[in-house]
């Protein structure tokens, strides 16, 4: 990894968690990284060494690079010093599913008329993106290359994905651009994948939705689990060990969130459905998805019976461990359909509450998990974070009103919550209720 300076420099336009992530990367690479954002209060602060994001290891890699990152709201710097400008700006779902790309075109609309520069996708866009891209700057004789290169982060180790990444695709259509953005990746190591803009698009779009397939799926397993008495922690431990399989995005649980997934699979779903292909697989991904938030009611209610004036702890609210973000997290529809229910909610998250207050309402949030479950009549665990592996459970049983732990992460020992005197149920695991079938 060169660290003489003498790498090249380059621009990021946008500094959310894609942008952040990547400026610091290449920083910490060599290259001088010319940040752009059109949110002063956020550069203000970066300047200030202020991070606007929780996520791991982010902050301390920009204070080791700090003095090669530069951050502006005004564009001219990164044109001036660096011809390889990434861009990673938002492109949120429209209501119809659709990726509204208002972002991207406004950076595109920015840019002067140059034929020294380019612009690298890393923004999720649906495939057709970067051709349309090409046709504008060719209208405009802007002259700028461009290239697709997805981002594959992960929150909760986005630094670490940076740095070690399974794949870099970099999608292009001829000219310099391509050979550039190689060589910036090329000191990681990893497997590069040149290819056309379309493929690179289309790579990302069906990774996520691949990988978000698998998550249905196993929701799916373990359901069939609950109904036959298998336990998916080990059916999934028996199918990961094939190859063809792998062991990862088989965890069975209370469906996917995050930033990307429903995102991504409305988006590919939506883009199927524009050019006339009616993609059904993934009609049932986003629907088995929206009905596994919902089962852990039906499992309190199992217990609970009607969940009115019943008090509901939820120990984690943010989408995943690891990180504050709560798009699209699980949580979100659990404490709506709970109070809808007439059920009492009150929750703690590690790191998640500030996000969590703006977008849920009626929950008490609490300080601690033990805070949390002092009185609850029953307790579900949302997000994995460690801590709660820590958490003494014959003193929550005992500080608690009720003695119902509802483990939507498959995360806790079930022998050691029982023992604790807690009545356990998990996700796509043989159930603690008194089994109505006798063996004969
Ligand atoms: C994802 C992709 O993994 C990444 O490559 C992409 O660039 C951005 O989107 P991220 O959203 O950060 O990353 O989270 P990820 O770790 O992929 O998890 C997504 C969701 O799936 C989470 O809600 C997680 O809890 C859930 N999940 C994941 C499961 O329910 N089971 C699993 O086995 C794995």
């Amino acid at each position: 990894m060169s660290t003489d300076g003498s790498r090249e420099p380059v621009g990021v336009i946008g500094t959310g968690y894609v942008g952040l992530v990547t400026a610091a990367g290449f920083a910490a690479l060599g290259s001088e990284v010319y940040c752009v954002d059109i949110d002063e209060d956020k550069i203000r602060g970066l300047e200030e060494g202020r991070i606007p994001i929780w996520e791991p290891g982010l902050e301390e890699l920009i204070a080791v690079h700090r003095e090669r990152l530069h951050f502006s709201t005004d564009l001219a710097p990164a044109l001036a010093h660096a011809r390889v400008l990434f861009v990673a700006v938002g492109t949120p779902p429209t209501y119809s599913g659709d990726a509204d790309l208002s972002a991207v075109h406004a950076v595109v609309d920015a840019m002067p008329a140059s034929d020294r520069h380019a612009l690298v996708m890393k923004s999720t866009v649906p495939v057709g993106t970067g051709e349309s891209i090409e046709r504008a700057l060719a209208q405009q004789d802007k002259g700028f290359a461009y290239v697709s290169c997805p981002e594959f982060l992960k929150e909760g180790s986005a630094v670490q994905d940076f740095l070690e990444p399974d794949r870099v695709v970099i999608g292009e259509d001829g000219g310099w651009a391509g050979d550039a953005v190689e060589a910036l990746y090329a000191p990681l190591g990893a497997p590069i994948v040149r290819t056309d803009v379309k493929s690179a698009e289309m790579v990302k779009l069906a990774s996520n939705a691949f990988l978000a397939t698998k998550i249905s799926f196993i929701n799916e397993i373990a359901n069939v689990c609950e109904e036959t008495g298998a336990d998916v922690v080990e059916v999934a431990r028996g199918m990961g060990l094939d190859d063809r399989i792998g062991p990862k995005f088989l965890q069975a649980g209370i469906g996917f969130g995050g930033s990307c997934f429903p995102k991504d699979v409305a988006a590919l779903k939506q883009l199927a459905g524009n050019s006339g292909y009616h993609f059904q697989l993934l009609n049932s991904v986003i629907e088995v998805n929206e009905l596994q938030k919902r089962r852990v009611i039906a499992k309190l209610q199992k217990h609970l019976g009607s969940l009115v004036g019943k008090e509901i702890a939820l120990l984690g609210l943010a989408f995943k461990a690891n990180t504050d973000d709560m798009r699209e997290a699980s949580s979100l529809v659990l404490s709506a359909r709970l109070q809808g229910a007439g059920a009492r909610v009150r929750a703690y998250d590690p790191v998640a509450e500030a996000e969590a207050r703006k977008l849920i309402s009626g929950v008490a949030f609490a300080s601690s998990a033990a805070e949390a479950v002092a009185g609850a009549d029953a307790i579900v665990l949302v997000t994995e974070w460690p801590e709660f592996r820590e958490l003494d459970l014959a003193e929550v049983a005992a500080a608690m009103r009720g003695s119902l732990l509802v483990d939507g992460r498959n995360f806790l020992d079930p022998g050691a919550a029982r023992a604790a005197g807690l009545v356990y149920e998990a996700i796509g695991r043989p159930s603690q209720s008194p089994s109505p079938v006798s063996a004969g």
